[in-house]
């Protein structure tokens, strides 16, 4: 496998639809409704080298003391196939892709000096999209720290926040101009997991720094919405948070306060910062039980006005009256373990709706890691994932249901375009609607992703949306 062949040309295997098992049909979702997919940085760009000016990322160093695992050095080598992978993109009909930019391409060291290759890759990555009608939407932080940040505490410590905001300010100046959609962190809740032993970068194991990362990353979301919007107030500013809702295992008071408890301690944690200006009570009690100043000064800064919320969605949970998260008998699951239930994401949603004064909803994430398997179909590779087109049908719908009930939705990404690296758990959870050879790098595009791309066609037509 060379790095830098890009020779393969995406391959569009023949797709017979097969609507009498999953259809293709028109969503009654918000007139200009957005459909794409999600990648991020780490995940599928490889060029780590030292020729391409890259700083290293906590992720290298987290493979470094790992090195039996799969890690990100090639990953999907986006970096030198970026042309191709987008006009796969196009050709697929996606109208919108949702990247991130890695900070240490941009700034080594997270500070000071600049990589001007690193700010050239994602500028083509604008233009090329652009220019193939396809909206980019820009998330700032997707898990990638400089190592060198990492060594001054990383998200333990506030000066990073500073180093946040900076970053911000470099890459808005180069990519303001031309990209509209703009999000600060994604899911704050599993950058804080890598401080608290749960297996991702920095590899930490201190549960004591649970509130401290998690404010910081707050406060450094606030300090960029500031920089963004000093650049411009014409651009939209969100940010992305993973939502797992907590649904109790009985209607006993006991199970019903202990769900409740579990989804404000980890997700009502951000949603009540951003949109309330203020943290649970779990959560303060947390905070002051560790130390941890939080000042009325932290908490304007934090609830500051978006323009849009991310929602990353793949589960639910269901809790006992101890607190315990349990495994449903008979549930369905993916390769993750994660229970398959849309109906869920329509409950959260409208729920989500009485309890918050939100801005209008993305759905940023969403798939199905799921065994796939490659066949050959008239000569050329081809995989019949019917349950992850099951997975993405059955998704838009439970959208559909939410939206007829008044909740805003202005959009949906899919997780993921392509196979890729799944962080400490490699390349073997698959969650793409492309699949990506290992070997050659070569991508085709899986039975979802040509499903999707007829979904889209069906919802965009006659929109002005091509
Ligand atoms: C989300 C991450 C994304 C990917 C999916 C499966 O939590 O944002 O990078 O790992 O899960």
């Amino acid at each position: 496998m060379t790095k830098t062949d890009s020779n393969n040309t995406a391959i569009f295997p023949v797709f017979k639809p097969r609507t009498s098992q999953v259809p293709i049909r028109h969503f009654a979702l918000r007139p200009g409704f957005v459909w794409g997919a999600s990648t991020s940085a780490y995940q599928i760009e490889g060029g780590i080298g030292a020729e391409s000016g890259r700083g290293r990322s906590i992720w290298e160093d987290y493979f470094d003391a790992r090195p039996h695992l799969d890690n990100g050095e090639i990953a999907c080598d986006h970096y030198n196939r970026m042309v191709e992978d987008v006009a796969m993109i196009k050709k697929m009909g996606l109208k919108a892709y949702r990247f991130s930019v890695a900070w240490p391409r941009i700034m080594p060291n997270g500070k000071g000096e600049i990589n001007q290759e690193g700010l050239e890759f994602y500028s083509r990555l604008v233009d090329e999209l652009l220019k193939n009608g396809i909206e980019p939407y820009l998330t700032l932080y997707h898990w990638d720290l400089p190592a060198a940040l990492e060594k001054e505490g990383g998200w333990a410590s506030r000066e990073t926040c500073r180093h946040f905001a900076e970053y911000t300010q470099v890459v808005v100046n180069r990519l303001g101009d031309r990209v509209k959609h703009w999000c600060t962190f994604n899911e704050p809740e599993v950058i804080v997991a890598g401080y608290i032993g749960e297996g991702l970068a920095p590899g930490l194991r201190n549960p004591s720094l649970r509130v401290q990362v998690g404010h910081n990353l707050m406060l450094a979301h606030g300090m960029a919405v500031k920089a963004l919007r000093s650049y411009s107030k014409d651009l939209q500013v969100g940010i992305v948070l993973n939502l797992v809702p907590a649904e109790a295992s009985n209607r006993s008071k006991a199970a019903l306060d202990a769900a409740r408890r579990h989804w404000q301690r980890n997700y009502a944690w951000y949603l009540d910062g951003l949109f309330k200006g203020r943290y649970p009570r779990v959560v303060s009690l947390e905070a002051r039980r560790h130390g941890v100043a939080i000042s009325q000064e932290d908490m304007e800064l934090i609830n500051q006005t978006l323009d849009y919320l991310g929602i990353n969605w793949y589960l639910r949970q269901v809790v006992n009256s101890r607190g315990k998260v349990l495994r449903v008998p008979a549930a369905q699951e993916t390769l993750m373990g994660w229970e398959i239930n849309a109906a869920a994401l329509t409950r959260m949603l409208i729920q989500m709706k009485a309890d918050y004064k939100l801005p209008p909803i993305y759905i940023t994430e969403n798939g199905a890691a799921l065994k796939d398997e490659v066949v050959e179909q008239g000569g050329q590779p081809a995989v019949h994932d019917l349950e992850r087109m099951h997975y993405i049908y059955d998704h838009i719908c439970a959208l559909e249901k939410a939206s007829l009930a008044g909740v805003d939705i202005r959009g949906y990404f899919a997780w993921s375009l392509m196979d890729n690296l799944e962080w400490s758990l490699g390349f073997s959870k698959t969650f793409g609607i492309v699949h990506v050879d290992r070997k050659t790098m070569q991508r085709t595009v899986k039975d979802s992703g040509l499903w999707y791309g007829l979904v889209i066609k069906v919802n965009t037509v006659g929109r002005g949306h091509g």
